[in-house]
């Protein structure tokens, strides 16, 4: 338990996560970033009221939150229980949420979200396959938490006629975003699903102009930035990346090449942030040495650079106190601390996060029942 004198001397303390940084035109309190996190709890993909309180848990005055992955269009979706953005009920369902989390201060992006590939029949439209920029299945046999087993179909390819559809599914999407009343959207280009499966050359096996060289396999990702960019304002949008890693099977044979591209791309539409897991990541929680970085992409991109992936107080210091990423978001950490940034500040001891939770439905086990601090005050 902390509190009183010594909890007022280690508050004077100044740790590089918890200074101030301007994105944009938004005002950051502090550096430590609510990770996009999909929790599984809104039931027939509409997001619900107990949201309410777990993102208010996590907000704090001028502190940025990434909402969880959120499917774009009715054939978006690959788990049950994701929310939804592109009808009226689901943007009416995210008002007050994002309201709440207002109240108190924070930042709150919509992660825009299409699974592609890494879907179901199950879970698109009179059972149809899931699209993709191809008709190779994921061979890998677990869901991308890695352990959950799984046996995915194959995809149907999209037609060089369908694509602008999709374009204008994540624009939309975008704007139902703004009427829920987030403040901007972040693109999800990373972990494996659509974007990243026209971003992979070991995926990517099409022939015409999305499909092949760097240009072209980056052409598909590009559109949707500048359909977002132009709907909402460039400095509203920032895209997650994940170049290095081979989830869902997706994976590339030059991701430095691909990432440095694709930034030197994000800086002609000046958008916000680029949000990138780090090369350490070799599941979604499993990390290991390497001598990849990120740090080719931090110097080229004119914008914030966040980064994700394995990351403590301590690391978190460090790659801020060295200028290699202006923010670092949190995942596991954050859903199990809801009061993170304050533990940071204080060097609290931290909750242990049950993995067996993650992704279960329940409204409040393992989801808003996670503890606060006790302090003396
Ligand atoms: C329960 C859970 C759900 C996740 N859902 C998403 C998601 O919706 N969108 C996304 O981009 N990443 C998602 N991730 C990945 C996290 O954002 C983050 O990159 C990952 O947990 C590694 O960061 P960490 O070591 O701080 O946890 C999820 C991770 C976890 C543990």
């Amino acid at each position: 338990m902390i509190g009183g004198e010594d909890e007022k001397k280690m508050e004077d303390i100044d740790i590089p996560l918890l200074t101030p940084h301007k994105m944009g035109n938004f005002s950051l309190s502090h550096r430590v970033v609510l990770a996009p996190l999909s929790r599984l709890r809104s039931y027939n993909f509409v997001a619900q009221p107990h949201a309410i309180l777990y993102y208010s848990q996590r907000t704090t005055n001028g502190g940025f939150l990434i909402g969880e992955a959120s499917g774009i269009s009715e054939t978006a979706q690959g788990y049950p229980n994701t929310p939804g953005i592109w009808t009226k009920e689901h943007v009416e369902a995210w008002k007050p949420i994002v309201h709440a989390v207002h109240e108190k201060g924070g930042i709150f992006f919509c992660q825009l979200w299409h699974a592609g590939r890494a879907s179901d029949h199950a879970f698109q439209p009179n059972g149809q396959p899931p699209i993709s920029c191809t008709d190779k299945p994921i061979l890998a046999k677990t869901h991308i938490d890695g352990s959950t087993p799984a046996d995915f179909p194959t995809p149907r390819r999209l037609t060089i006629d369908e694509i602008p559809q999709v374009v204008d599914y994540f624009r939309k999407a975008a704007r139902n975003a703004m009427e829920a009343g987030f403040d901007g959207v972040e693109i999800h280009g990373a972990n494996g699903y659509l974007i990243d499966q026209f971003l992979k050359d070991q995926v990517n096996d099409r022939t015409d102009e999305y499909g092949g060289s760097l240009e072209n396999r980056c052409r598909f990702p590009l559109q949707v930035v500048k359909a977002v960019a132009d709907e909402i304002g460039a400095d509203r949008v920032g895209i997650r990346l994940s170049p290095f890693a081979n989830y869902n099977d997706c994976s590339d044979s030059n991701p430095e090449a691909l990432g440095l591209y694709m930034v030197e791309s994000l800086n002609k539409y000046g958008i916000l942030y680029c949000h990138m897991i780090e090369p350490r990541m070799i599941t979604q929680f499993e990390s290991q040495k390497t001598k990849d970085s990120l740090l080719p992409m931090r110097k080229a991109f004119k914008g914030t650079f966040i980064v994700a992936g394995g990351y403590n107080r301590e690391e978190g210091n460090e790659v801020v106190a060295n200028d290699s990423a202006d923010l670092v978001a949190f995942g596991r950490l954050f859903l199990a601390n809801p009061d993170l940034p304050r533990r940071f500040q204080l060097n609290a001891v931290l909750n242990k996060y049950d993995r067996s939770t993650f992704y279960t439905h329940d409204s409040v086990v393992g989801y808003t029942d996670y503890p606060f601090l006790e302090t003396n005050n």
